[in-house]
């Protein structure tokens, strides 16, 4: 799982795709400064390849990264030098500072694989926040809203590279099981495929809303959001 093949194709197939990180930042940044008007220093959780880093760091004074993957905190490192993307854990990380906004955007918060899981992120958010610091968590589907059998198809070429994803996801238990196929070709190189897992939890929204609680926070849901899977905003009491 976000390995060195994904991590190298990541950016590619998403942008391709149209996820639009930019409209997605401003997003964030404006729920967030509507709660606390003067935020300046933002932390990325689980920041991936640190495409929301890039716009978050022209829309705060600091941005910084938390990755897990080491090949993905390569990738954002490379793509955004001086940016500080930090090795950790969203589930037990312990950084020396605190910040006005923690963010942790799709659905990568659906990696813990418990509620006690997510308890612990959030309670790391938590500690990482000043208070009246604001949390935006950009969820993964609900129980109640995940399209059990969703089968996602794309092609894209860049620069002589051609990728193709597909991706079928299925309900098992209180978990989306997603199978990403990949074939990625280049006329020299010849064409390569590989399969990534992922099982990721469909927490119910209340259970979301109790462990933010529980985690020392106000909470909002939002359902418009650009990701199409609402927002969670969240003011550390
Ligand atoms: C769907 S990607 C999202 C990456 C990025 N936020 C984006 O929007 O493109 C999920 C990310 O969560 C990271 N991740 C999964 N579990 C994690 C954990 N326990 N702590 C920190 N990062 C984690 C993965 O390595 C991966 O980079």
């Amino acid at each position: 799982m976000y390995g060195t093949d994904l991590a190298q194709i990541y950016d590619l197939v998403h942008r391709e795709r149209g996820k639009d990180y930019q409209a997605e930042a401003e997003t964030v940044a404006a729920v967030a400064r509507a709660h606390r008007p003067g935020a300046a220093r933002l932390l990325d959780v689980a920041c991936g390849t640190g495409a929301h880093l890039r716009y978050f760091t022209s829309l705060f004074d600091r941005a910084e990264g938390l990755e897990l993957s080491e090949p993905m905190a390569r990738t954002a490192r490379a793509a955004l030098p001086g940016v500080t993307v930090h090795p950790g854990d969203m589930r037990q990380f312990r950084l020396d500072a605190t910040f006005d906004v923690v963010t942790c955007m799709f659905g990568s918060i659906g990696y813990m694989a418990s509620e006690a899981e997510l308890g612990l992120a959030l309670e790391a958010f938590a500690a990482h926040l000043e208070p009246g610091g604001v949390a935006v968590v950009d969820p993964w589907w609900f129980e109640e809203t995940f399209m059990d059998g969703y089968v996602s198809a794309d092609v894209v070429t860049v620069d002589g590279v051609t990728v193709s994803r597909v991706s079928h996801s299925a309900r098992r238990g209180t978990a989306s099981h997603m199978d990403v196929h990949v074939v990625v070709a280049e006329a020299a190189a010849g064409a390569r495929h590989f399969v990534d897992t992922h099982v990721i939890s469909l927490f119910r929204r209340e259970q979301y809303e109790e462990a933010f609680r529980r985690a020392g926070f106000t909470v909002e849901y939002l359902p418009e959001s650009p990701s199409g899977r609402g927002l969670f905003v969240a003011v550390r009491t």
